[in-house]
């Protein structure tokens, strides 16, 4: 009977919470959420203030950071990519919270990597928990369209127990929180950053191709702006974070978790969950490819998937994907495979 009371009680409680807080995920104007971070005139915002464009010149790149931080959430924002010439150009859409703990940090990335013309745009994406810098969770992708010739969204999902990557409202990446993890699952209030820089040391081909200001100045222009977040500020944490948890963004359903598979089997060019080498065998607790079928892929294509470009190299690459993969296998060029571990410097 008690017991009985005491779950009608719970149950409320948890109906109560699902009614009061939900996330809105409906995109803010420019000033409603965010600020300037550097880059003076090189941060130029649209007439109506729903978008901004950040410019790289050979004076300087140009940022802007959310005005709160934010206890989990989901943030999201439309990038079109500046076209042509690209190496060295680091795109960035992030959570961080270094300017606050600048010894063991948070951090959540998506980094989109320029490159030469004709070649395509890649997109990194990292997780650290509590200054984890020396565990460099890198995971670096080709995208399934040209990111230079409109918007594609590019958010980020986190809480308490997970974090998941989406493009285009596609997860292409997951990483679930497991106890082994230590302190290395961002769990501190983060600010949204978005920033335009310089990346010529390590972005394109491990720093290989710089970039070439010729062909400056490099624009992003960012639209869409999704702050669903728990404004750290604000209290509130934990009914907010079960709110953040229940959401549809945050829920992976087998749909999901197949349309993740498929993006990753033919989008996924390198992950540190099956790289040998990079910490001399160990494996993250994290990762997860129960029947291996996604180490064999990388092993077999890794960092050199190859994708030959017809003008953007998106068409051919899209042929080139609707062949067998026995096919594939066969064409694959696992002897330029790896060079790892060079590829991001911080
Ligand atoms: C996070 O880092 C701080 C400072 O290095 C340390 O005191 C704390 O125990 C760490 N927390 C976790 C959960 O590892
Ligand atoms: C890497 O592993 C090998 C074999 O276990 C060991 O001999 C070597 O010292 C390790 N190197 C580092 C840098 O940990």
């Amino acid at each position: 009977m008690a017991t009985g009371a005491a779950l009608m009680v719970v149950l409320s409680w948890a109906a109560g919470l699902a009614a009061a807080a939900s996330v809105d995920t409906s995109p803010v104007p420019f000033q409603a959420g965010y600020m300037p971070l550097f880059g003076g005139d090189n941060l130029v915002r649209s007439p109506g203030g729903r978008s901004v464009r950040l410019k790289l010149d050979r004076r300087t790149g140009s940022g802007f950071v959310s005005k709160s931080a934010y206890h989990h959430g989901y943030f999201s924002a439309s990038i079109k990519l500046p076209d042509d010439h690209t190496a060295g150009v680091v795109v960035a859409f992030y959570l961080s919270n270094a300017d606050v703990f600048p010894r063991n940090h948070d951090e959540v990335d998506f980094e989109l990597l320029g490159n030469r013309r004709g070649h395509e745009w890649r997109v990194q994406t990292n997780v650290y928990g509590n200054g984890s810098t020396s565990r460099g969770r890198e995971e670096r992708y080709l995208l399934p369209f040209d990111p230079t010739l409109r918007p594609h969204a590019y958010a980020v999902a986190w809480t308490p127990t997970a974090v998941v990557f989406y493009v285009d409202g596609t997860p292409i990446r997951e990483v679930v929180r497991v106890p082994a993890m230590g302190g290395d699952f961002p769990s501190k209030p983060m600010s949204v950053y978005a920033t335009i820089w310089d990346g010529s040391a390590w972005a394109t081909e491990g720093g290989r191709y710089k970039v070439d200001y010729a062909h400056a100045p490099f624009a992003a222009d960012f639209s869409q702006l999704v702050l669903g977040g728990c404004p750290a500020a604000a209290g509130g944490g934990a009914r907010c974070a079960v709110a953040v948890m229940t959401a549809e963004f945050a829920v992976m359903t087998p749909a999901k978790r197949a349309a993740m598979r498929r993006f990753r089997r033919r989008h996924l060019l390198y992950t540190v969950c099956h790289d040998r080498y990079r910490y001399n065998g160990t494996v993250f607790p994290e990762c997860d490819d129960a029947d291996g079928s996604e180490r064999d892929d990388f092993h077999r294509w890794g960092e050199s998937k190859r994708v030959s470009p017809g003008r953007r190299g998106y068409k051919q690459q899209q042929q080139e994907e609707e062949e067998p993969r026995a096919d594939k296998a066969a064409a694959g060029r696992p002897s330029t495979w790896p060079t790892i571990g060079t590829l991001r410097a911080d």
